[in-house]
C-alpha cells in the first residue's frame, strides 16, 4: 500500500525543512551565480522563473524523488489514455482529449472518442462562423450583437475568464455577458441593457439540473418572450444550450440542432475546452479558439514527455507541496500583473479548491497530511495597496505566483513599464526584505518570502491555453502525490441537494433540521408570506 507520510522521502523532506529553517533565498543566489538560469524554464511563449523559492538543490532533488515514487506517472498515463481515474464517479477524465491536436486515438469503453470530438468542433465552427458573420439572424432578421452565457461554476468561470482575458480579440460588433449568480440582481442588471432582437442566450449546464442556472434561464426566457414579439417557433434563434443532457435542454425549449453536446467524462471545472467554450469561440472566432486548444496541447505534450525535473507543472506542484506539507503554508496567492487576467484567481480557485479540497485518499481513508491550499488573489498593482502589507510583514507564510505578459499595448507603454517593474520590485522585496543594519523596528520587512514568476511573451490564445493547462496539471500532480481523487466534488453536491430540500421543506415545520436552521427557515418563510 502507498503510504505517503511514512515514506522515506517524506521523512527526508521533514528533516530538510528543519535543517534549512534558517536558510535565506538571497544566500542561495549569493552562493550560485547560475541559479536563475538553472531554475527557470521556457516553453513556447511561457517562461517560468522559480529561482526565488526556499529550495536548496537537496530539497529540489528530494521533491523530484517524491514525485518519482508517487503514482504520478501511472495516473498521468491513465488520464491521457481514458482509464477510469475519477473512481468515485466511475468516469475517465479526458479534458486532454478535447485539445488533442495529434492523430492518436483516445479509447473509452473500446471506442475512439476523437471522431466525436472532431464532429463537435465542426458543429461549433459552423455555428460560430454563422453568428460572427451575421448570417445567423434573430426573429426580426437582425444579426446577433449580444451573447449572454447563463451558467455557474465550471460552466461560467472558464469561458468568462478567457473572454475577458482575450478582450482585444473580441468581435468588434459583439458584446459578451455572463450570468451566474442566482441573485436576481445579477440577471436584472444584465438584461436591462439588452435588446431581445439582437440577443443570443447560451444556457450552459453540463447536467441541465443546476438550480441557479435553470432559474436564470427561465427568467431570461420569460423576459425575452415579454420583451419581444417573437413567434414561439423562432425561440431557437435566440436560445441555444450546451449540455450533456439533451432531453432536458429540449424540454426547456431549445431546438435539437442548437444543442451543443459534450460528455460525462469532461469535468465541469475542466470544460472550457469543450462546447462550454462556445462563448469563447463566438468572441474570438473559431480559429483563435483552436489556438487556445493548441496552447493547451503544447503544455500537455510537455507534461507527458519532459523529465520531472524540467517539467513546469510538476515543478510548480512540488514547490506547492514543499510549502504546504513541510513549511506550513495554508494559502497560495495568485497575483496577475495584468488587468485582463482579473478573473484568473477566481477561475483557479475553483480549479484547485474543488479538485484538491479533499481529506480522504482514493481508497476512502483519511489522510494525515494537508492537501489543497486556499487559493486567492487579485491583480497587481491593486493588491499592493490592499493586502500586500500582510504579505510583507504579517505572521503568515504565503507563497505567491506572479503572472504577467511582456507585450506592450500601443499607447500604454509607460503604464506597462510601471506594471512590470512594480511586479519585479515586489518579487524582489518579498525575497530580500528590508532588514538593513539588522534593525528590528516597525519598518523592517523580514523577506525570505518566496514567489514564482510566470511571464508570457504575449497574452494571446495560445499562451493562455498553455497557462491554464499548466495550472490544471499542477493540480493533477498534487492530487496524484497526495493520492486523492481530484475529479469529484461531493461537498458541492451536498450543498446542491440541501438547497433543493430546504426550499421544498420550508412550508413544513420539520424536526429533521437543527434549531438554528429551523429558526432561520421560519424567518425566510415569514418574509415571503408578507
Ligand atoms: O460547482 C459544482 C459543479 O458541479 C461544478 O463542477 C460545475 O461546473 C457546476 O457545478 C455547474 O454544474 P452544471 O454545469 O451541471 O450546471
Amino acid at each position: 500500500m502507498y503510504t505517503l507520510s511514512s515514506s522515506v522521502t517524506w521523512k527526508k523532506l521533514e528533516q530538510l525543512a528543519q535543517q534549512t529553517e534558517n536558510d535565506r533565498i538571497s544566500d542561495y543566489f549569493s552562493a550560485d551565480s547560475d541559479r536563475f538560469n538553472r531554475m527557470s524554464l521556457q516553453l513556447g511563449g511561457l517562461f517560468l522563473d522559480y529561482s526565488k523559492n526556499r529550495l536548496s538543490d537537496d530539497i529540489f532533488k528530494t521533491l523530484i524523488k517524491l514525485a518519482e515514487h508517487s503514482p504520478l506517472r501511472q495516473r498521468q498515463a491513465q488520464m491521457f489514455s481514458g482509464d477510469i481515474i475519477n473512481v468515485t464517479e466511475k468516469r475517465p477524465v479526458l479534458h486532454t482529449a478535447l485539445r488533442n491536436r495529434g492523430d492518436e486515438p483516445v479509447v473509452v469503453n473500446g471506442q475512439d472518442v476523437m471522431p466525436e470530438i472532431r464532429a463537435g468542433l465542426k458543429k461549433l465552427q459552423a455555428f460560430t462562423d454563422q453568428v460572427r458573420s451575421g448570417e445567423w439572424k434573430g426573429y426580426s432578421d437582425k444579426r446577433i450583437r449580444n451573447v449572454v452565457n447563463i451558467g455557474i461554476g465550471g460552466s461560467d468561470l472558464g469561458p468568462n475568464m478567457v473572454c475577458r482575458a482575450l478582450l482585444p480579440y473580441q468581435h468588434p460588433e459583439m458584446k459578451f455577458h455572463f450570468i451566474s449568480n442566482v441573485d436576481g440582481q445579477h440577471i436584472k442588471k444584465i438584461l436591462k441593457g439588452l435588446d431581445p432582437e439582437t440577443t443570443l442566450f447560451i444556457v450552459s449546464t453540463k447536467t441541465f439540473s443546476t438550480q441557479e442556472t435553470l432559474l436564470n434561464a427561465n427568467t431570461a426566457k420569460q423576459w425575452f418572450l415579454a420583451q419581444s414579439n417573437c413567434p414561439g417557433a423562432d425561440l431557437g434563434k435566440h436560445f441555444v444550450a450546451v449540455s450533456t443532457n439533451k432531453a432536458a435542454a429540449m424540454e426547456f425549449g431549445v431546438s435539437e440542432h442548437c444543442i451543443f453536446e459534450f460528455w460525462a467524462w469532461v469535468g465541469g471545472r475542466y470544460s472550457l475546452w469543450s462546447s462550454i467554450g462556445l462563448p469563447i469561440a463566438l468572441s474570438i472566432g473559431y480559429h483563435r479558439f483552436i489556438e487556445l486548444l493548441e496552447g493547451a496541447f503544447e503544455m500537455d505534450q510537455h507534461f507527458l514527455h519532459a523529465p520531472l525535473d524540467q517539467n513546469m507543472p510538476v515543478i510548480l506542484a512540488l514547490i506547492g507541496i514543499w510549502y504546504i506539507n513541510f513549511l506550513g503554508a495554508e494559502t497560495q496567492a495568485v497575483i496577475p500583473y495584468d488587468q485582463a487576467l482579473h478573473q484568473l484567481p477566481s477561475f483557479l480557485q475553483q480549479l484547485d479548491m474543488e479538485s484538491n479540497g479533499k481529506s480522504v485518499d482514493i481508497e476512502g481513508n483519511p489522510v494525515d497530511y494537508a492537501t489543497g491550499p486556499i487559493v486567492w488573489g487579485q491583480t497587481g498593482s491593486n493588491g499592493q495597496h490592499a493586502f500586500f502589507q500582510l504579505l510583507h510583514q504579517g505572521t503568515r507564510f504565503v507563497p505567491i505566483d506572479f503572472i504577467a505578459s511582456l507585450q506592450v499595448d500601443e499607447g500604454t507603454e509607460a503604464h506597462h513599464f510601471a506594471l512590470l517593474t512594480n511586479m519585479l520590485a515586489q518579487a524582489n522585496a518579498f525575497m530580500n526584505g528590508d532588514t538593513k543594519d539588522n534593525r528590528q523596528d516597525f519598518a523592517s520587512c523580514p523577506g525570505n518570502r518566496p514567489s514564482n514568476v510566470l511571464l508570457m511573451d504575449q497574452l494571446n490564445p495560445h499562451n493562455l491555453g498553455a497557462l491554464i493547462a499548466l495550472y490544471e496539471h499542477k493540480v493533477f500532480v498534487q492530487g496524484a502525490i497526495w493520492n486523492i481523487n481530484s475529479f469529484d466534488q461531493w461537498g458541492v453536491q451536498l450543498g446542491k441537494r440541501l438547497a433543493t430540500e430546504i426550499s421544498r421543506n420550508i412550508e413544513n415545520k420539520s424536526s429533521e433540521y437543527d434549531a438554528s436552521t429551523q429558526g432561520l427557515m421560519q424567518m425566510v418563510k415569514q418574509h415571503f408570506a408578507r
